[in-house]
């Protein structure tokens, strides 16, 4: 039926804004359960989701003919098993830029707030601890290294050169010309980076490449001292290896948005590691981004689904 309204079910907490869009229908559930996104899905033409939900094939046999396009709401899809979903023809579709600054500044703050100590601090103080004795570190005139220079990762090094950081940074997928650009030393080989820097920050998606990017042999290769911060995708920087280096004390502190399982359980190593502040993948919740990310997501989305030569064009 060529009139009946193109369908889309958005799954997971998102700023969806206008919903109202002629010829198509567009239901908005914050946080849908499982068994009911999968006894839905046969009625609708695309999906958008944000990480929580996992588009795995269980998902898309569920999905059947009908769907044609999966929407992420952000920027990784490693939530969605792209070849499966090509195999089934699927379009998957991201909105790359939208949360950007929102993430950049995410890692700032765990930058900083690891330098500063001020999640032991906090928790000090509120256990009537008025501990004045913790020596932070200043930025100023240390070396920043990131790894992924991408959208995020030259944002941070933009943000990281406010501080009067040096920055360098290691990515053999950018050119020359945009380490020039943006005033960043090139690192021809991770080794390089681990080795001159007093700050490390993942700015990569997560692929069986960088999965574990960071282990303990890795690690151990940043000066003592140093300090770690993933705001990127868990298991990039591997957990265990991160608590190890955090209890033996050659990390000063670390800074964690994400984890490999979310969310955690409270038995995660995480949760009982000193010197560690940790958020749960909020890089991307502002008003701000929450807002564009909506917008793009929804607008590829419906742009695609409009293109569809499948409804008889
Ligand atoms: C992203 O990949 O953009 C983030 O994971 C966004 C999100 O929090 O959903």
């Amino acid at each position: 039926d060529l009139t009946a309204p193109l369908r889309v079910l958005i799954c997971d907490e998102m700023n969806p804004g206008n919903l109202d869009f002629p010829g198509f229908e567009l239901e908005y559930e914050g946080n849908l359960p499982r068994e009911e996104t999968l006894r839905r899905l046969p009625d609708f033409d695309a999906l958008i989701t944000r990480s929580r939900t996992k588009v795995d094939k269980e998902l898309i046999d569920a999905a059947g003919p009908r769907l044609k396009v999966i929407g992420r709401g952000g920027v990784g899809v490693d939530n969605i098993d792209l070849d499966y979903a090509s195999l089934r023809g699927l379009l998957v579709l991201n909105a790359p830029e939208s949360n950007n600054v929102s993430a950049a500044e995410l890692a700032v703050m765990h930058l900083m707030a690891a330098a500063r100590g001020l999640t032991r601090s906090d928790a000090k103080t509120r256990a009537g601890n008025w501990d004045r004795k913790f020596l932070g570190l200043e930025l100023k005139d240390r070396t920043l290294g990131i790894i992924g220079l991408g959208r995020i990762g030259s944002m941070v090094a933009d943000r990281a050169q406010g501080l009067k950081m040096n920055v360098v940074a290691y990515d053999p997928y950018v050119p020359d010309s945009k380490f020039e650009r943006l005033g960043v030393k090139r690192m021809i080989t991770l080794d390089e980076l681990l080795a001159q820097v007093d700050a490390v920050t993942v700015h990569t998606p997560l692929t069986d490449e960088t999965l574990g990017m960071l282990g303990q042999a890795e690690l151990a290769k940043l000066r003592p001292g140093s300090i770690a911060v993933n705001a990127a995708r868990g298991g990039i920087i591997d957990e265990q290896a991160l608590v190890d280096a955090l209890r033996s004390g050659h990390l000063f502190a670390a800074g964690i948005d994400v984890f490999v399982d979310e969310p955690p359980t409270p038995e995660h190593i995480f949760l009982h590691a000193p010197n560690l502040g940790i958020t749960a993948h909020l890089g991307a919740n502002t008003v701000e981004a929450q807002e564009r990310v909506g917008a793009e997501i929804v607008g590829r989305v419906l742009a695609a689904l409009k293109g569809d030569v499948s409804r008889g064009a």
